[in-house]
């Protein structure tokens, strides 16, 4: 173990933090990239399509590029739409895939021309008041569930999402009471897998429902693709296995019944580890024998370790030079809002800090930004890109005082 000097392109950590403030969260472009190139070879079979699930990261610039890449786009509001189209998506590379939502956000999607996946009946109902004779996609939950937290498990007979496998013959004669045509199945069972098996087994139950519905030309498997957060511990997904279990379970469909499109919607995979959060040590300190690294990254900027319990790599730019020393014992990393709760990292191994200190916390690229808030009235950080020139670009100022009180 060591300090880490890591620089971005042609500027340090601490010339980012100099210029732009800290916290700020950083991008890099190539990586962005990679992720999503990976994810559009993921299958060999030639109707396929990933839409981006942007609940990850709405950045525009981001999208901008992630539109480049030729992916679509998953929204799950107005807004998410709307941040869509103005990145240069059309319509038809946008699925709303809503929950709970209201009419007005069906209408949204209805007169922008994309398309509605509802997850109720109830939902489906209002989407044919508005929408009679469209077309509309079912999001089926399968009944099983998979995810790294209790939270972000979204399928499975508690979880809040979807339409049961059994109420699906009714669904079908509500979308006929309507003349809608039910023209694809979706389903997303959770979040952070990096083993393929649950996610094969719940596309083979999804793609056994549309084998019974001939209007059904597209099926989208859902996302959670997971990434390793824990570095040299966990490993890659293998994106070789699972392309090629699920071309087999493809190809074996298309060959039984008739060709479909087939989508996934990654968000973590394409947007978490371009992104890193940087950050500065405001204060040090040995209480009652527990050592504390107090820092401005509090749960307002990045909310994961918090909400799940999520880890997150932290390295230690130091300020100024120092021969290399580690802290006797595991350290907690906090931030600075006035909760108990508010802990970046605990029982972290990590270099004896001191305040100036710069911190990069790894794979923040995924519900990182997208989940910040102004939580104890603190102004949202900047977002810089790291292009592939090696320049760094502002693509979201930061919040300032005012903005806090804009009316
Ligand atoms: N599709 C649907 C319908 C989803 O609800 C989600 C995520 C995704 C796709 C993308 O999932 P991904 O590939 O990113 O795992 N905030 C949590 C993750 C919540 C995910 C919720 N749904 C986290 O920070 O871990």
């Amino acid at each position: 173990m060591g300090f880490d000097k890591l620089v971005f392109g042609k500027k340090d950590v601490q010339e980012i933090i100099n210029e732009y403030g800290s916290p700020v969260y950083v991008y890099d472009e190539e990586i962005l990239r990679k992720r999503c190139q990976e994810m559009k070879n993921l299958l060999k079979y030639p109707h396929f399509r990933v839409n981006y699930s942007a609940k990850a990261n709405t950045n525009v610039e981001l999208l901008k590029i992630v539109c480049s890449e030729g992916l679509d786009v998953d929204g799950m509001s107005p807004g998410e739409m709307y941040l869509e189209m103005k990145a240069g998506f059309t319509p038809d590379r946008i699925t709303f895939i809503g929950n709970n939502v209201s009419r007005q956000e069906l209408q949204f999607a209805v007169d922008n021309d994309i398309l509605v996946s509802v997850d109720s009946l109830s939902q489906l109902k209002l989407l044919g008041e508005i929408n009679q004779g469209g077309s509309v996609c079912l999001r089926i939950n399968p009944g099983i569930g998979a995810g790294h937290h209790d939270k972000v498990v979204t399928g499975g007979k508690k979880a809040k999402f979807g339409i049961a496998m059994e109420d699906l013959p009714i669904a079908q004669d509500i979308a006929a009471s309507y003349a809608m045509t039910i023209s694809g199945l979706n389903q997303h069972i959770g979040s952070l897998f990096l083993e393929p098996d649950a996610y094969v087994a719940a596309a083979a139950a999804i793609l056994g429902l549309a084998a019974d519905i001939p209007s059904i030309d597209m099926v989208d498997l859902g996302g959670g693709f997971g990434i390793p957060y824990r570095h040299g511990i966990e490993g890659r997904l293998d994106l070789a296995d699972l392309g090629n279990k699920l071309d087999n379970l493809i190809n074996a469909w298309v060959a039984a019944h008739r060709p479909i499109t087939i989508r996934i919607e990654p968000g973590r995979y394409i947007a978490a580890e371009c992104g890193a959060l940087l950050g500065t040590v405001t204060a040090v300190k040995e209480n009652y024998n527990t050592f504390f690294v107090g820092t401005d990254i509090g749960f307002n900027t990045l909310v994961r370790p918090v909400m799940y319990d999520s880890y997150h790599e932290i390295s230690v730019v130091p300020g100024q030079d120092r021969p290399y020393k580690e802290y006797s014992k595991p350290v907690y990393v906090v931030g600075q809002i006035c909760e108990s709760g508010d802990i970046l990292a605990h029982d972290r191994t990590l270099p004896c800090c001191r305040e100036g200190d710069a911190l990069i916390v790894h794979d923040a690229g995924a519900y990182g930004f997208a989940m910040a808030s102004t939580y104890n009235s603190r102004p949202l950080p900047a977002e810089v890109l790291l292009e592939k020139d090696g320049g760094i670009r502002l693509i979201r100022k930061a919040q300032t005082l005012e903005d806090l009180w804009r009316d």
